[in-house]
């Protein structure tokens, strides 16, 4: 089947098995895990000595480790730019209870989750200046993003199983490093984040496979235009007060890299991981220009790895404003 006629045409195609797999993809609210589950209950008689005890704790993690787990925690309390974003798609109505919106409303209820937890972790850990937290928040929020996509669903669906991937490494790493530092509680809060992110990234990654069945061509382009512009983070506009806009980002970035929790070759990983997940060396029904799409994007990992290897991670430890140690 074929329906390379219009984006419009292809995403309600979709949408029917958006809809009869939105169980697979999202989990049911009253099942789901909260923020709650995994702090201390300010009801709870033992409240103070446990926030004790996450204080002390929290003092055993490297400054690297601090400024990785705020620029995440203040990625994750973007949300409203990213909700809003996928709105707009072509494809997508918000007015209607199809599938689309049923699934855009349903994964940021669930990533709302995500920023809420981190915050309140940071809140209690005595390590961080919350005030200026919320300040980078506002101005992330407030100068959004602009991620290259436009409201194109196919380039947006490589972006977000790109980034869902991302997040889930980085999530993983931060809770493997707490977890070394002997910091369970830590460790287990960012690994069922990371799990969320991981059935994210299964969602977005079968939209992608279920056009490239129905619309090859368009959909190689969109992925290769996607990998030619390279991912952008989504936080790629953070700053701090005072700062202009992005100031802080390559910092957050460079603390990530030291840490070994996102590096360029994670970036690297994740394009082969897609290349073999959508099969790309085996779509058929391409014409010349996907053809020539496809070559670009199967040579694209060898030369990123080359690029990689020469990439000199900076060593400065830059001093946010977030972190008072
Ligand atoms: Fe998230
Ligand atoms: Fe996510």
């Amino acid at each position: 089947m074929s329906l390379s006629g219009s984006r419009i045409e292809v995403m309600r195609h979709i949408e029917k098995f958006v809809d009869e797999k939105l169980d697979k993809f999202l989990r049911p609210v009253d099942v789901n895990w909260q923020p709650s589950d995994f702090l201390p209950d300010s009801q709870s008689p033992s409240f103070l000595d446990e926030i004790k005890n996450i204080q002390e704790r929290a003092r055993e993690l490297s400054y690297d480790f601090w400024a990785v787990l705020i620029g995440d925690t203040i990625t994750e309390e973007a949300l409203p730019t990213y909700e809003s974003w996928l709105m707009s798609m072509e494809g997508v109505n918000q007015g209607d209870a199809g599938g689309w919106s049923k699934w855009i409303r349903g994964w940021t209820a669930e990533e709302n989750r995500h920023g809420d937890l981190l915050n309140k972790f940071l809140y209690l850990s005595g390590m961080v200046n919350m005030k200026e937290v919320e300040i980078s928040t506002q101005y992330l929020i407030a100068d959004g993003f602009d991620i290259q996509t436009g409201v194109d669903p196919y380039k947006n669906f490589v972006y977000t199983s790109f980034q869902e991937l991302a997040t889930n490494i980085s999530h993983r790493r931060v809770a493997d490093l707490a977890k070394k530092q002997d910091n369970p509680q830590l460790a287990k809060l960012c690994s069922t984040i990371a799990a969320d992110e991981a059935r994210h990234a299964f969602a977005y990654k079968s939209f992608v496979s279920q056009i490239f069945k129905v619309d090859p061509s368009e959909m190689m382009l969109a992925f290769e235009d996607m990998m030619k512009k390279k991912i952008v983070m989504p936080a790629h506009y953070l700053r701090e007060m005072g700062m202009d806009m992005g100031k802080t980002y390559s910092h957050f970035s460079d603390a990530a890299q030291r840490l070994g929790v996102y590096t360029s070759k994670d970036y690297v990983e994740i394009m082969q991981s897609l290349l073999k997940d959508w099969k790309i060396e085996h779509i058929t029904g391409l014409n010349a220009a996907g053809e020539k799409a496809r070559d670009y994007l199967m040579l694209l990992p060898d030369r990123l790895t080359r690029v990689a290897d020469r990439l000199k991670i900076p060593q400065l430890e830059y001093r946010f404003r977030w972190i008072g140690m």
